[in-house]
C-alpha cells in the first residue's frame, strides 16, 4: 500500500463500504455521477469491500462513444476485479474534461491507492495532476496521452501509438496506389476526425500527414470532426458528399465513424473499396469492421488495441511490490486487409 498509515487505510475501506451501502440502499451515491465499480452488475461483495488487502483504484473513463471504448472499459473492469485484489471506483466523464477533473479530485479526497485516467484531450492536465502528486497518489494514464510540462506528474502511460497507427494507414495507401500504377495521379482525400485535441485524433492526423507530405499529389481536401461516433460519422460523410464531387480516399479515424460514413455513402448510392471506387480507411479493428474488410467495403483497418486492462493490473501490482515500471507501454497493433483478415475475425472480442 502506498499509504503508510494503516489506520488511515482502514478508514478508507470503511468509507468505501459506507459508500456502497448508501448506493445500494438509496440508488445514489454521495458523489454526483459516481458509481462504485460493478455495483450495477452486483459483482462486488460487501465482504470483499471490507478486505483491507484490496488495492483501491479510481478510474476516470472519458466516455462511451464507441465500440472500442466499451471494450476498453470492460477490459479494465475485468482485470481490476475484487477477485484479482482490486476495489475499482469507476466514473464515466461523458467526453467532458471538467468531469474528469471532478472525478480525480473525488478520488483524491477518498484517498484511493491509484488513479487511472483515459484523458479525453491532451492539454489542461497540469493543475489536477499536481494535486494528485501532492496527495502522493500515483496516476496511470490509459489509452490516450497528455501534454504536460513535467512528466513526473504521472507514473506511467499504457496505451496505443496513435502516430504509428496514422503512419501505417498512410504507408498502406502509398503501396496501394503504387500497386495500381497511380503513384503520380492527383488524389483527393477527406478525413473524418475523432475528438479534436485528443491524442488519438492528433497522433493519427500527424502520422498520416507525415506520409501525405511526401506524396505531393495527395490533396487533403477536408478534415472534419466526427467526434468518434457513428451518428457524427454519418452526418459528416453526408456533408462531405454534398461538398465534394471527386473523393478518392475517405479516412475515418475510428470504426464507429466508418460505420456511419458507410450508411451515408449507401444512402447516396456510393460504394467503396473496389476498383474505381473511393478507398475507405479506418482504425480500431472491431469485429464488425473486420467483416467489412473481408467484404471489401473497408480497404484497410489499422488496429487500436483496447485490451489494456491486464497490463494495467500488472503495472499496479508491480508498483505495489515496489518494482520499477517503465514510463510508457505501447499495445501491440496490427494492420488488417483482405489478405490477412480471415486469421483474426473469429477471435475478436470487440
Ligand atoms: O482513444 C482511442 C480511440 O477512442 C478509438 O479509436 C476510438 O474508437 C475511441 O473512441
Amino acid at each position: 500500500m502506498l499509504i503508510n498509515n494503516s489506520g488511515e487505510k482502514i478508514r478508507i475501506k470503511i468509507t468505501a463500504l459506507l459508500t456502497v451501502i448508501c448506493v445500494a440502499l438509496t440508488g445514489c451515491g454521495p458523489f454526483t455521477d459516481y458509481s462504485v465499480a460493478d455495483v450495477s452488475t452486483g459483482d462486488i461483495g460487501i465482504g470483499n469491500m471490507s478486505d483491507d488487502a484490496l488495492v483501491s483504484v479510481g478510474f476516470s473513463q472519458l466516455g462511451s462513444e464507441s465500440t472500442w471504448r466499451s471494450a476498453n472499459t470492460e477490459s479494465v473492469k475485468a482485470a481490476l476485479s475484487t477477485d484479482n485484489g482490486f476495489f475499482l471506483i469507476f466514473d464515466n466523464a461523458r467526453q467532458m474534461q471538467e468531469k474528469q477533473f471532478k472525478a480525480v479530485r473525488s478520488f483524491i479526497s477518498q484517498r484511493v491507492d491509484y488513479i487511472v485516467i483515459c484523458p479525453v484531450i491532451q492539454e489542461g492536465w497540469d493543475v489536477v495532476l499536481a494535486e494528485a502528486k501532492d496527495a502522493g497518489i500515483p496516476v496511470i494514464l490509459l489509452d490516450r496521452n497528455i501534454s504536460v510540462n513535467d512528466d513526473s506528474m504521472y507514473t506511467s502511460f499504457i496505451g496505443e501509438d496513435m502516430y504509428a497507427e496514422g503512419a501505417s494507414a498512410g504507408k498502406w495507401l502509398e503501396e496501394h496506389f503504387a500497386n495500381q500504377g497511380r503513384s503520380n495521379d492527383e488524389i483527393n482525400i477527406v478525413v473524418i476526425e475523432g475528438t479534436s485535441g485528443s491524442s488519438a485524433q492528433e497522433g493519427r492526423a500527424q502520422g498520416f500527414g507525415a506520409i501525405a507530405a511526401r506524396n505531393m499529389n495527395w490533396n487533403m481536401v477536408a478534415s472534419v470532426n466526427g467526434e468518434f461516433t457513428q451518428a457524427k460519422g454519418k452526418e459528416t460523410m453526408a456533408r462531405l458528399l454534398s461538398e465534394f464531387e471527386d473523393i478518392d480516399v475517405i479516412v475515418c479515424q475510428n470504426d464507429d465513424m466508418a460505420f456511419g460514413a458507410i450508411e451515408a455513402l449507401n444512402e447516396a448510392g456510393v460504394k467503396t473499396g473496389g476498383i474505381g471506387e473511393p478507398v475507405l480507411i479506418s482504425f480500431d479493428g472491431t469485429k464488425k469492421a473486420l467483416e467489412l474488410v473481408k467484404e471489401g467495403v473497408i480497404n484497410v483497418d489499422v488496429e487500436c488495441n483496447p485490451n489494456s486492462g491486464e497490463l494495467l493490473a500488472q503495472i499496479i501490482n508491480d508498483l505495489e511490490a515496489g518494482n520499477a515500471v517503465d514510463k510508457a507501454y505501447y499495445m501491440e497493433e496490427k494492420v488488417f486487409t483482405k489478405e490477412n483478415v480471415d486469421e483474426y475475425i473469429e477471435d475478436r472480442n470487440y
